[in-house]
C-alpha cells in the first residue's frame, strides 16, 4: 500500500517536471523562432535579423512580427509580394539590396508603411514600380544602381519618394520612353524639362510648323514684289532711254536708286 502510493507521488511529480520541461522548450523557441538561414538578435524587447548573403529565393514568411531592422541583402530575391511585411509594424531598418528583384508590387510595404524610415533596394533589376508603391512611405529610400526604365510614370513615382541624401545623382536610366535620355542621369533629364511633357512637345512642335509656314509666305511675296518691280523699272528705264533728253537722265538716276 505505502509502496503504492510512493510510487504515484513520484510519477506525478515526474509527470509535472516532464510537463514544465515541455512548457520552457515551447516557451523557449517562440521567443527564439528565426527564419531558416538567418540570425536574430534582440535589443530592448525587439529583433535584429540578419538574413544577409542566406542564398534566399525569396521573403521568409516567419520573420518575427517584433523585429526593427531586417537585413536581406545579397540574396536571390527577384519579387517582393503584397503584404510581405504585414505583420512586422516596428520594422524600421529593411535592406533588399544586392537582390534580383525586378518587381515590387504596389501593396508591398502594406503593415511598415507607418514605421519604416529606411529601405535600401539599390542594385536590383528595377526598370518601372506602380508610381504608388511608395506613395505611403515616409522612409528615406536608396534607389540606385538598378536598369531604370526613364518615363512619366517614373517621375511620378519618383515624386512621391524621398531619396536617401547622396544617392538621388545614381539614378541612371537604362532606357528611356525617348530613345535621346537612354544612358543618362534621371535628375538631369528633370530639370532638363522632364518625361511628362509630351503635349508641350507637340504644341511646340505645331506653332513651329506654323511660324515656318507664315515665313515662308511671306518671303515668297517678298520675292514676287521684288520681282514684280523690278520688270516695272525695267520698263521704265526703257521708256526713259527712248527719251534723249538731259531730264530723262536724271529721272533715269532718281528711278533706279528707288528701285535699289
Ligand atoms: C506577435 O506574435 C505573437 C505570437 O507569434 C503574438 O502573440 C502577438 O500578439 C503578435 N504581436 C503583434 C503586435 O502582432
Ligand atoms: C545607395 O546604394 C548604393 C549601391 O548599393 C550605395 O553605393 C550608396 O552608398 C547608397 N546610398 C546611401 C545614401 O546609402
Amino acid at each position: 500500500m505505502l509502496q503504492m502510493d510512493r510510487f504515484l507521488r513520484h510519477s506525478l511529480s515526474m509527470w509535472l517536471l516532464l510537463q514544465s520541461f515541455v512548457l520552457m522548450a515551447f516557451c523557449f523557441h517562440s521567443a527564439t523562432t528565426c527564419p531558416k538561414g538567418c540570425y536574430c538578435t534582440d535589443t530592448n524587447g525587439y529583433k535584429i535579423v540578419r538574413c544577409s548573403n542566406a542564398h534566399l529565393g525569396e521573403i521568409p514568411k516567419d520573420i518575427p512580427n517584433n523585429t526593427n531592422k531586417l537585413y536581406l541583402d545579397s540574396n536571390q530575391i527577384t519579387v517582393i509580394h503584397n503584404d510581405a511585411f504585414r505583420d512586422l509594424h516596428f520594422l524600421s531598418e529593411l535592406d533588399l539590396s544586392h537582390n534580383s528583384i525586378g518587381s515590387v508590387e504596389i501593396g508591398a510595404f502594406h503593415g511598415a508603411m507607418e514605421s519604416l524610415h529606411s529601405l535600401d533596394l539599390s542594385s536590383n533589376q528595377l526598370h518601372s514600380v506602380n508610381k504608388d508603391t511608395f506613395s505611403t512611405l515616409k522612409a528615406k529610400i536608396n534607389l540606385s544602381e538598378n536598369p531604370w526604365h526613364c518615363d512619366c510614370n517614373l517621375q511620378e513615382l519618383m515624386s512621391t519618394v524621398t531619396l536617401d541624401t547622396g544617392s538621388s545623382s545614381d539614378i541612371i536610366c537604362k532606357t528611356a520612353a525617348e530613345e535621346e535620355h537612354s544612358g543618362k542621369l534621371f535628375l538631369q533629364v528633370v530639370k532638363d524639362g522632364g518625361f511628362c511633357n509630351f503635349n508641350k512637345r507637340t504644341t511646340d512642335v505645331a506653332m513651329l510648323v506654323t511660324m515656318f509656314g507664315w515665313f515662308t509666305m511671306v518671303i515668297s511675296y517678298l520675292i514676287y514684289y521684288v520681282r514684280q518691280n523690278q520688270e516695272d523699272a525695267r520698263r521704265h528705264l526703257e521708256y526713259l532711254k527712248s527719251l534723249p533728253s538731259k531730264q530723262g537722265k536724271s529721272e533715269e538716276s532718281s528711278s533706279i536708286s528707288t528701285v535699289v
